[in-house]
């Protein structure tokens, strides 16, 4: 194939170059974008009479051939071209002759391939946005029928203090509303038109940014054509809160492993989700969550490789730049994936609460609100703690849980026991006393759970 730029060269380019310097098998997907940004540019280059309005709409023509032959599978992507732009160009020619030439008037791939990454990005990110907000919706409905759903609550992966699991899984709910939040706030600066920026100075024609960027849905154009065509500060942006999402995936799914063992017993993935042993004929396993926790390298790599891409890159424009897309879509391609896999995982997961309760028998998690009523009777908080400690140990002895001892046998400890103490160590008064704002009280979690739900509802988010 002749190059688009083959004029002041003697010599076919190697086989090995050409293999090595072409994208086409990872930016075919951009073909979409591209096609559009062309169409926003032969519009207005018509517009500002650049071109004939005949020749912009002849070409505008011809670009929604070229689009509709991809999209119905008649065309194939030649393995030897370069890029995605240069395809489209050829497959444009091929249709119009020698007038294709005339759309690459005033532009570089250089702020077009830009472009065209911002605006597939634009769309994904919002994709990943509903994504999330499924899960969301998921978490919220399944913890308003958790709110009373007693667990044992860890900390150092031991008891701690019993709370509810509607109060755990929407502690996920809030992670993944701080990554909407991100994702909101980076499409901002998705969001900018770079093309007009040409190769890397600007153009001498006298173009209609604005134009441009209204078609496209962009909020406004660069104001740089140096740093328009260098920048991927919004990769990088992007590859961020994904590795923030698969993160808190990945917790979520180490809990839903070690949840579904049947040590704890606290859950059962459906057979859907799950997958068997070549060898071993009773194993079920939760592949989908080891999955989804062992994916967390790629994304994470993925950003560490946009990053290392960028650092000491001198303006502008250089083909390093390139490299830019592997990253992007292997960190995107592989969030969106685990967020949908983790949705669907849990929209078929099965809690047992009975099995959650009983952990919570005996656990000592409620030796708290015994040295909290003491504080209540007058003795500072200190002292409390270390008469407890003291309670603690005396039940460990006699090989019973805290709300086992009768009151007799507190007041062995503490004469400031009074015939109150039994009811407050139940595990499930433990659970409802945490009323502070924020607290597993249910109906605390009740308030955060219509705080979310005013959030899902809420437009454009
Ligand atoms: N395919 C290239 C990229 O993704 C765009 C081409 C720019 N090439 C060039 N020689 N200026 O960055």
């Amino acid at each position: 194939m002749s190059k688009q730029w083959g004029g002041r060269f003697e010599k076919p380019t190697h086989a090995e170059v050409e293999v090595f310097t072409a994208s086409i098998g990872v930016d075919g997907r951009l073909w979409d974008a591209d096609i559009r940004g062309s169409v926003a540019h032969a519009r207005m280059l018509g517009a500002v009479a650049v071109i004939t309005p005949d020749e912009a709409s002849k070409i505008i023509k011809g670009l929604e051939a070229v689009h509709a032959d991809i999209q119905a599978g008649t065309v194939k992507f030649k393995p030897e071209a370069e890029d995605i732009h240069s395809e489209v160009e050829r497959l444009l020619a091929e249709k119009l002759g020698p007038l294709a030439g005339k759309l690459h008037t005033a532009r570089s791939r250089n702020d077009q391939v830009v472009t065209a990454t911002r605006l597939y990005l634009r769309a994904q990110s919002d994709a990943l946005h509903a994504d999330l907000k499924s899960l969301q919706t998921w978490l919220v409905d399944a913890s308003s029928g958790f709110r009373e759903t007693i667990m044992p609550g860890l900390t150092h992966t031991q008891h701690a203090q019993p709370v509810s699991l509607g109060h755990h899984l929407m502690a996920y709910f809030w992670m993944f509303q701080r990554d909407i939040e991100r994702l909101a706030s980076g499409r901002v600066r998705i969001n900018m038109l770079p093309l007009g920026s040409a190769a890397l100075a600007g153009t001498s024609f006298a173009l209609d940014r604005k134009m441009v960027a209204t078609e496209l849905g962009f909020a406004g154009v660069t104001a740089n054509s140096l740093d328009a065509v260098s920048d991927r500060d919004f990769v990088v942006e992007f590859l961020s809160t994904a590795v923030q999402v698969v993160t808190h995936l990945s917790r979520l799914s180490e809990e839903l492993i070690v949840w579904s063992t049947p040590e704890f017993g606290f859950l059962q993935l459906d057979d859907s989700v799950t997958t068997g042993s070549s060898i071993m004929p009773q194993k079920k396993n939760p592949d989908v969550a080891e999955l989804i926790r062992g994916k967390v390298g790629r994304v994470t790599g993925a950003l560490v490789g946009a990053l290392t891409m960028l650092k000491a890159l001198p303006l502008s424009y250089n083909r390093d730049l390139q490299e830019d897309k592997t990253f992007l879509f292997e960190g995107l391609d592989t969030t969106r994936a685990c967020t949908r896999l983790m949705t669907l995982m849990l929209e078929n997961a099965r809690f047992n609460a009975e099995r959650m309760k009983a952990a919570v028998k005996g656990d000592f998690s409620n030796a708290t609100d015994l040295a909290d009523y003491l504080v209540t009777k007058g003795m500072p908080f200190r002292q409390a703690h270390e008469v407890v400690g003291g309670v603690v140990r005396f039940a460990i002895e006699r090989d019973v849980g805290l709300e086992d001892l009768t009151l007799a046998q507190l007041q062995e400890n503490s004469s400031m026991f009074g015939a109150d103490t039994l009811a407050l160590l139940q595990p499930t008064a433990v659970m409802h006393a945490r009323t502070s704002e924020g607290g597993t009280s249910p109906e605390r979690v009740k308030e955060q759970i219509a705080l979310a739900r005013q959030l899902l509802a809420a437009k454009g988010d």
